[in-house]
Parts: C-alpha cells; structure tokens; sequence
C-alpha cells in the first residue's frame, strides 16, 4: 500500500485529506508543522508528501528540500492559496511534482494524488526498461567475445555505466591466486578485500562515509573465476545497481567460461600441428631445429621494432609452422646434393601455398596463414607463390622473410657449410631493399653485432 504524509497546521485539511485519501486506499499519516514532518519522514516508507506552503518555523519548500536528502526520490504536491502562488511554482522548479490550489475539493485532490503516483509508476518502468535494454544489450555482446581481454574491458566499462559507479576492478584466479586482470577509473584499493572475497566466493558490501564498495563473485558452476568490485559515492549503490550487476556479472562468468575452453582448444590445435612440423624436421639433421630458431629471432627482432601485442601474437604463431607445407614435397628433392632441376625447384615453391592450405581449416590461424604463405615474398615482387611487393606485407610478413632467410644462412645445408658471418652481412646489405626490408634487416645488423 502506498503511503500518504499529509504535512498541514490547520487540522480541518489535514482530517480531510485523510478521509478522502484513504477511502481510496492509501495508508494516510498525517503531521501539525514541520518538524513533525521531517521526524516522520525519518522513520522511511513514505511514498508521497503533501504539504502546505505556510506552516511555522519549517515551511513547506524547506520540508521538501529536507525530506528529499532522506527519500530522494520521494513524490511531493505541495497545497497553496493565491497569495502563495509564486513560492509554489519555485517548489515545483526545486523538484515538487505538483500544486493543489486551495481551497480545493475532493475531486481535485483525489485526482492530483492520482496523476502523481501514476507519473512515478511510468518512470520505475521507464527506467526499468532502459535498463533491461541496456542490460540486453551488453549481455548479446559479452556472450559474442571470446577474446579475454576484450571481455573483461566489456564488462568493466559497462558495470561502471551501469551504476554510475566511480571506478572498478576485475579479478580473476589464476593457479589459485587472485589477480588484478583489468583496472577503470578511480583506485580503488582493494587487494585485500579482494583475496578474501575471491577466497570465498560471496558478494561483499562496504560501507563509509565516502560511499561504498562491492565486490560480487565471477561463479560458473560452482568454480569461482575471479569478481568484479565497484566504488561509488556518496549513498553507494542502489538495490536496482545490485540486482543489475548480479546479472552483468553471471552473464560475463559464462562468456568467461567459454573464453577459457575456446584458448585451451585453440592450444591443443596449435600443439598438434606444430608437433607436426617438428616431425618434419625431426629426421633431417639439416632442417632440424630451424622453426625453433626462426621462432625465437622473429620474436626478438618484433620486440626490438616494438611490434604490437597482435604482430607478435601471430609471429608465435606462424614462424614454428612457417615451412609445414614441406610435408608435400618429397624427401629426395628435399634432401638432393646436386643442383636443383627446374621441377624440384616448382615443388619446393609449392611448400608456402601447401601452408596456407593446411592450417586453412583452422580459424584462429588466419593472420599466421598469411605470414606461412608469404615468407618467400620479396620487397621488389620477384618472390613465391605471389609475386606480391613491399606495399602488400606487413612488418610481421617482412620479419618473418628476414628470420628465415638468416637462419638458412647460418646453417649447414646438403651443398654447403654455414656461412661465415661476414658473408651473411654482406648479403643482407646487398639485397636491402630488394629482397629484404631495410628496417628488418636494420635491427637485425644491429642484433648480430
Ligand atoms: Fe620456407
């Protein structure tokens, strides 16, 4: 039942609005001044104030301005004679829904009590549903991104939206230990409420004269994956801010869920197939080795030209495969002493389109594909299989080229020892450029020096 203060120092209003009000069916308290007002209002649950304007010592502006620090969002009609008018139209500026002029009649009152809750109900709902819409949305999005970096960003940006909340952390569990996974806004310093919480696994509520602070568990199943905590001021979070991040924060503990079997898949892919091109080499004194050390340059000369995380990402992935093709060219050619016939050389060029069509059914591999397919490209476009030049690679593409070319180099083959250092400087400095990007080659100069 909705509850009516009724604020009023002439007791014959304040007898009436009761009559009439609760025959309609609101619970009706009333009060003389106001002081007995506001002690009123302290007790909570009220809905709706209807005051005069005139009253001793508290006047009715004033008894809105302090009932709305308790209630906020508490309704209020505020009753004026003529003579008052204009204070009532600045109570209406200040937040008053509405006036009632006196003297009124029953029909007048009922009817403006009336029209004010049902303006509030239309609002709840209104902000109910932008917040389900809001919800909706953020949700369809979290449950699409498999990438964990990009959740994580997702549901912190959109919790911190959501609640108007000042800043937020989340934390996730790895090897059993609570870590700070991503950070947004104000610091909130939480490190030890959150070991804890992250320990337990239940929503934690703290309260201070600054605001408050929430912590509310990542669960799937019954696996705690980490939490999510908020800080926001003054009177903290709302029971609506709570409800919304229980569900933000289930939703995200499913997609975070899947986000940990999608990477374990993909890494249980990517380790057959380099087992796989570690077969390759395993028989071959000459070639044994080689993806491993082309790996572990393309990796140095990337961090050296600062590469981005994603660059470096698909060289891990694509220098231990680079050569898999291989597998489709045979042994003898591979292994020949004498010098290659133009059909061995047409099936060696085949070895980077073989790659790219082997790991082609693999999804998460498409950057790596083309850095596999493209590793004997060149600057000037007199590279295989393409023909493609300068401005169609990209730097991880350029590096790779690079990585490969010195690591052949600076390893015995079937018709030649290694070459001596010297010799591998001067071909790189003679085909920069041509064969070769000059930056890539550049650092490289740089690392063997
Ligand atoms: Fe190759």
């Amino acid at each position: 039942m909705s509850k009516v203060l009724v604020a009023d120092d002439e007791e014959i209003i304040r007898e009436l609005a009761k009559e009439v009000l609760e025959a309609e069916g609101y619970e009706v308290i009333t009060a003389e001044d106001g002081s007995a007002a506001l002690s009123k209002i302290a007790e909570g649950g009220i809905d709706l104030l209807l005051t005069d304007i005139k009253m001793p010592e508290i006047d009715g502006l004033r008894l809105i301005r302090e009932a709305k620090k308790v209630i906020p969002d508490l309704l209020s009609i505020i009753m004026t004679g003529y003579a008052t008018i204009e204070t009532a139209r600045k109570a209406i500026r200040e937040g008053a829904y509405d006036y009632l002029l006196k003297p009124f009649n029953l029909v007048d009152l009922r009817m403006a009590v009336t029209k004010a809750f049902q303006r509030k109900r239309l609002e709840e709902e209104n902000a109910r549903l932008k917040q389900l819409t809001a919800l909706f949305e953020v949700s369809q999005k979290l449950s699409g991104t498999v990438e964990r970096d990009n959740l994580l960003n997702l549901l912190l940006r959109s919790a911190i939206a959501q609640t108007k909340a000042l800043g937020g952390e989340i934390w996730l569990i790895d090897d059993r230990k609570p870590r700070r996974a991503a950070a947004l806004g104000a610091n909130l310093n939480l490190n030890g409420v959150v070991r804890e919480a992250v320990h337990n696994g239940k929503p934690i509520s703290i309260s201070s004269k600054e605001g408050e602070v929430v912590f509310i568990p990542l669960i799937s199943g019954r696996k705690v994956l980490g939490g999510i905590a908020l800080g926001k001021d003054g009177t903290g979070f709302s029971q609506g801010d709570r409800e919304l991040l229980h569900l933000l924060a289930n939703q995200a503990a499913i997609s975070l869920e899947n986000s940990y079997l999608f990477s374990n898949l993909q890494d249980a892919y990517f380790s057959t197939i380099k087992s796989l091109s570690l077969l390759l080499e395993a028989n071959d004194p000459y070639i044994k080795g080689h993806s491993q050390r082309v790996t572990e340059l393309c990796l140095r000369l990337g961090r050296e030209l600062e590469l981005n995380e994603e660059g470096m990402e698909t060289l891990r992935q694509a220098a231990p495969l680079h050569d898999i093709g291989k597998i489709a060219v045979s042994n003898d050619i591979l292994h020949k002493r004498e010098e290659l016939n133009p059909d061995d050389w047409e099936a060696i060029k085949s070895h980077p389109i073989v790659g790219d069509e082997v790991l082609a059914p693999i999804g998460f591999l498409y950057r790596a594909r083309k850095l596999v397919r493209h590793h004997h490209e060149r600057m000037d476009g007199k590279g295989y299989p393409d023909g493609l030049s300068e401005g169609d690679l990209d730097l991880p593409t350029k590096i790779i080229i690079v990585a490969d070319a010195y690591d052949a180099m600076a390893s015995d083959r079937p018709y030649r020892k290694r070459l001596p250092n010297k010799r591998i400087i001067k071909e790189f400095r003679d085909n920069e450029g041509t064969q070769f990007d000059p930056l890539v080659v550049h650092t490289l100069l740089e690392l063997l020096n």
